[in-house]
C-alpha cells in the first residue's frame, strides 16, 4: 500500500489542497494533479531549466522537487503571468521581440525573468545572461531572448 500525504498550497493566487505520495516530484504534482500543464518537462535532471516555477518568489527547478517540499509555498506558474486575456509584459515582449520558436524553454525562462526584474528593475547585461544561460534554448540563439528582456524592462518601467 502506498502512504499519501495533504499538502496545501497556493499557485497563481488560488488555494489548492491535495493528498500525494511522498514520492511526487512537484512538476508532476503541477502538471499531472493540478492540470497546470504550462511548466514543461525536459531533461528532469535540473539541467535545461524547462520546469523552473516561483516558489515563494524564488525561481526553482520543479522537476527536482518534492510536492510536498512545496506545502505551504506560495507558487508561480507559467499560468499566472498573464491577466486574462492580456499578457504580461514579459511575454509581451517575446512576441514582439519573437523570443521563442518551438516555445519549449519558454514557460521557465520567463518565470526566470520575472524573478529577476522582481528583484531589480535595471539588471546588467550579465544579470541578464546569467539569468538566461540557465536556461537550454535549441532555437532562437538566445539574442532574440536577450532583446525581449531588454524590451520587457522598458514596458514594465512605463507601465
Ligand atoms: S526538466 Fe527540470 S531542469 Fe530540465
Ligand atoms: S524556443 Fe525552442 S527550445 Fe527555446
Amino acid at each position: 500500500m502506498t502512504s499519501t500525504r495533504r499538502i496545501g498550497m497556493t499557485v497563481n493566487g488560488e488555494r489548492y489542497e491535495a493528498d500525494v505520495e511522498p514520492r511526487t516530484t512537484l512538476v508532476d504534482f503541477l502538471r499531472g494533479t493540478l492540470g497546470l500543464t504550462g511548466t514543461h518537462v525536459g531533461c528532469e535532471h535540473g539541467v535545461c531549466g524547462a520546469c523552473t516555477v516561483l516558489w515563494n518568489g524564488k525561481a526553482v527547478r520543479s522537476c527536482i522537487m518534492l510536492a510536498v517540499q512545496a506545502d505551504g509555498a506560495e507558487l508561480k506558474t507559467v499560468e499566472g503571468l498573464a491577466r486574462g486575456a492580456t499578457l504580461h509584459p514579459i511575454q509581451q515582449a517575446f512576441l514582439e521581440k519573437r523570443g521563442l520558436q518551438c516555445g519549449f524553454c519558454t514557460p521557465g525562462l520567463m518565470l526566470s525573468i520575472d524573478e529577476l526584474l522582481a528583484r531589480t528593475s535595471a539588471p546588467t547585461d550579465t544579470e541578464i545572461t546569467d539569468t538566461i544561460g540557465g536556461h537550454l534554448c535549441r532555437c532562437t540563439g538566445y539574442q532574440a531572448i536577450v532583446e525581449a528582456v531588454h524590451l520587457a524592462i522598458e514596458k514594465l518601467r512605463t507601465k
